[in-house]
């Protein structure tokens, strides 16, 4: 493939110390592109270190048609690898065809993740919670993963928090002293805690998004869940991927979000679907063919 003209700057970081750049160049650097391309391709044309947040979901499998791409995982990943900057996070979002038994695709991924230099930082859940899924001879589907991957240690983390069920002043238990006795000492509970690592959405028009254009995408993923991993792993200003961005989930959260976004998908039907629904935001998207003749 001929190498595209992509118009992808370095980071604002490194923009800073170009002795060329000016005041102006460095207040209006931003981001916002959608690429109609094989997302390895893309990648490799890109300098390391560059994207300091992808959300994404592949195909599962051969789950789903969507219009024949080409879905090389080792590629795709070696290049999350070199593109993502230190303590930059990867979530994978990706659940396993089950045709008998489950195919286990996502563990034999996560450990190749982490076998090319990703810690697995987390291993967090997404539960559905409406689910059709039923299975006759096991228990109804209701979860995929969602492999939260650091190169190195997370540079950012802003946690989520949910109201404690009860706050204020009480007598605490303390660790047992060697006499057996449970001490209690007044302490304080606090209104907050930070959220498990299980995050619950409705999925179905409404849960997923209210975009109706966005169903015209086979498999869209709920935009608070990309909101939720937006907010917590990167700030305002930082430049997030999505690899195989179908109907722009994660672009529209990004980008209402005060974050730089690229999205790639391999289908140029779903780069204009994506583009539709931005549009619809008012947020307004550079568009890039990078598509091989
Ligand atoms: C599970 S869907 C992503 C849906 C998305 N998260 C959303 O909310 O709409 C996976 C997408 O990967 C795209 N895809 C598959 N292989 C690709 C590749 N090599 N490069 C870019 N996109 C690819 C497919 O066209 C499909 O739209």
């Amino acid at each position: 493939m001929e190498q595209m003209e992509l118009a992808l700057p370095a980071k604002a970081a490194d923009l800073a110390q170009s002795a060329t750049a000016t005041d102006s160049q460095l207040d209006n650097w931003q981001v916002s592109q959608l690429i109609a391309g094989n997302c390895v391709d893309i990648m490799r044309g890109w300098e390391a270190g560059i994207i300091d947040l992808t959300i994404t979901s592949p195909p599962y499998d051969s789950l789903r048609d969507y219009k024949g791409y080409d879905f090389p995982f080792q590629a795709i990943a070696d290049e999350l690898y070199r593109i993502t900057a230190d303590g930059g996070i990867v979530v994978w979002v990706v659940g396993d065809r089950i045709n008998g038994g489950r195919s286990l695709t996502s563990f034999r991924q996560a450990l190749y993740f982490q076998e090319i230099g990703f810690s697995a930082h987390d291993i967090m859940i997404y539960q559905k919670k409406n689910t059709p899924f039923m299975r006759s001879n096991a228990y109804t589907n209701a979860y995929e993963m969602m492999f939260v991957l650091c190169k190195g240690k997370p540079a950012t983390f802003n946690p989520l928090k949910v109201p404690t069920a009860r706050h204020g002043m009480e007598l605490l238990t303390h660790n047992k002293l060697p006499d057996g006795i449970n001490k209690k000492k007044l302490g304080e509970l606090k209104k907050e805690k930070t959220r498990t690592n299980v995050w619950s959405y409705a999925v179905g028009l409404g849960g997923t998004t209210r975009d109706k254009i966005a169903f015209q995408h086979p498999a869209v993923f709920p935009e608070k869940l990309a909101l939720d991993h937006i907010l917590s792993w990167s700030n305002p200003g930082d430049l997030v991927l999505d690899p195989m961005c179908g109907s722009g989930t994660t672009g529209k959260m990004a980008l209402l979000h005060d974050r730089q976004f690229i999205g790639i998908d391999i289908s140029a039907e779903y780069i204009e679907i994506a583009r539709q629904r931005l549009e619809t935001h008012g947020l307004t998207v550079e568009f890039v063919d990078c598509r091989s003749s």
